[in-house]
């Protein structure tokens, strides 16, 4: 467990990128481990949660190697993948176990998975529930957590199914079972979530259909598809950019410009609530990489005020709420959040843990059931943690990143307990931190 204490640092400045986006870094792998022939990514992100998909994908039987900066994946064709001869080990990764899950529903493989302390607490019952509509059976899990085995079937049944929890995980769960399943599987999505899978199984030359209907979208897939090898560029993490966007924020005299960055509109709330906040971003040089709509962002250091978060645009900004909530801690007056019931079953219960992490760090915060409320500092820097004391991270990397952004923004620092987490999304978040700073670190 190694600890880290964060202080105050100089000015974050220069260009900067950050490292492939998550979500679309383990779609390209499993979509590419299903298509015949040579998918090629570059700009992979390499951590820990991307390389346990991969791991599984190769126990599948795809092949997936490194050449130079560009990773290769020979896929197995839909419907062809094999049985693993171990569990399947998950990791931290919540993605890999929902969605490889779904993958496996529609295939006559047995398949155990298991995870980490943080990931065996999880629910996993919002994906048992759809995928046992569509033929597979799940045992060994009594609360619905991992440790789990499932049996998927082959013809699995087509359904149609309403998500009752907007999550991107749930939709893309059903929609890959979907993907080997004969004839048409729908999701209705009251509201909307990520879009990456239904963009990138598009791009692999899935028949895919998305419909808004009364605010809903309606997302159809016709199964036993052919997908096609692609050449794939994964944009930079709008998730991991958002701690240099508050670092830059909230430490004086910071001009940072983060290049590179998704800016699909189901991922950016986050910059939308910090312009709404008085937080100076600029987007430069909007376009498309990988048919995902990217840009460079400009953040100079702002005086931020306190606002009332609406809920509605909760799920474009779902992993982003740690750091917004330090943020708030830094700005002028009070910032409300509600109707964030979803983070209580992230990698930690993201409410608690940064309600305790902040006030251990000297941040005036109050827990409701559905969110926090902050009393800003009003620019004044956080007293930080005292002495002998550090933030309990939970195996979560967002808390640890956050908290890491908050110790710049303190006058003790902010001791993280644990830092190991990070390599799940981040692995160079501290070398680059360290780069875009003059950080004082111990
Ligand atoms: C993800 C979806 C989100 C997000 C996670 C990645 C994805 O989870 O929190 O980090 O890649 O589909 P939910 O769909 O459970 O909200």
């Amino acid at each position: 467990m190694p600890a880290h204490t964060f202080h105050a640092c100089d000015p974050l400045t220069g260009t900067i990128s950050v490292p492939g986006d998550k979500s679309i870094s383990h779609r390209s792998i499993m979509f590419g481990a299903l298509a015949v022939g040579e998918t090629r990514v570059t700009g992979l992100l390499e951590g820990e949660d991307v390389m346990a998909t991969a791991a599984a994908m190769r126990a599948m039987g795809a092949q997936i190697d490194k050449a130079g900066e560009e990773w290769r994946i020979h896929g197995v064709g839909v419907g062809g993948l094999l049985q693993p001869r171990e569990a399947l080990d998950m990791g931290n990764s919540g993605t890999s176990t929902r969605l490889l899950m779904g993958l496996v529903a529609s295939h006559a493989i047995n398949a155990t998975f298991t995870g980490d302390a943080s990931l065996s607490r999880r629910p996993m019952g919002r994906v048992i529930e759809p995928l046992s509509r569509m033929g597979a059976q799940f045992h060994g899990a009594p609360g619905g957590t991992l440790p789990l085995t499932m049996q998927g079937l082959s013809p699995a049944v087509p359904i149609s199914y309403r998500l009752p929890v907007a999550s991107a995980q749930v939709k893309s769960a059903v929609l890959l079972a979907g993907l080997n399943t004969p004839g048409i599987t729908t999701v209705i999505e009251p509201v909307a979530t990520r879009d990456h899978s239904e963009r990138m199984l598009k791009g692999f030359g899935a028949e895919l259909a998305v419909e808004e209907v009364a605010g809903e979208r309606i997302i159809t897939i016709r199964g036993e598809a052919d997908l096609q090898p692609q050449t794939i560029t994964v944009p930079g993490d709008p998730s991991s950019a958002a701690f240099f966007m508050v670092a830059a924020l909230i430490v004086p005299g910071s001009d940072l410009t983060i290049t590179n960055v998704g800016i699909n509109p189901t991922r950016a709330g986050l910059i939308e609530v910090l312009q709404a906040m008085g937080g100076d971003i600029t987007l430069m040089n909007t376009r498309e990489v990988g048919g995902e709509p990217v840009a460079d962002l400009r953040v100079r250091h702002s005086a931020l005020k306190g606002i009332a978060v609406d809920p509605a645009i909760a799920p474009a900004m779902i992993d982003e709420f740690p750091v917004l909530f330090v943020a708030a801690a830094l700005a002028e007056g009070t910032t409300t959040t509600t109707g964030l019931e979803e983070l209580r079953v992230k990698e930690s219960d993201r409410i608690a843990t940064m309600a305790a992490a902040l006030t251990l760090a000297g941040a005036r915060v109050e827990e409701t059931e559905d969110g926090l409320t902050i009393h800003g500092s009003n620019a004044d820097p956080l007293p930080g943690t005292p002495d002998g004391a550090a933030v309990a991270t939970m195996l979560d990397h967002r808390i640890a990143m956050s908290m890491a952004v908050a110790g710049l923004a303190s006058v003790n620092g902010v001791r993280v307990d644990d830092t190991a987490p990070i390599a799940t999304s981040f692995p160079t978040f501290v070398d680059l931190l360290a780069a875009a700073t003059i950080a004082q670190q111990s």
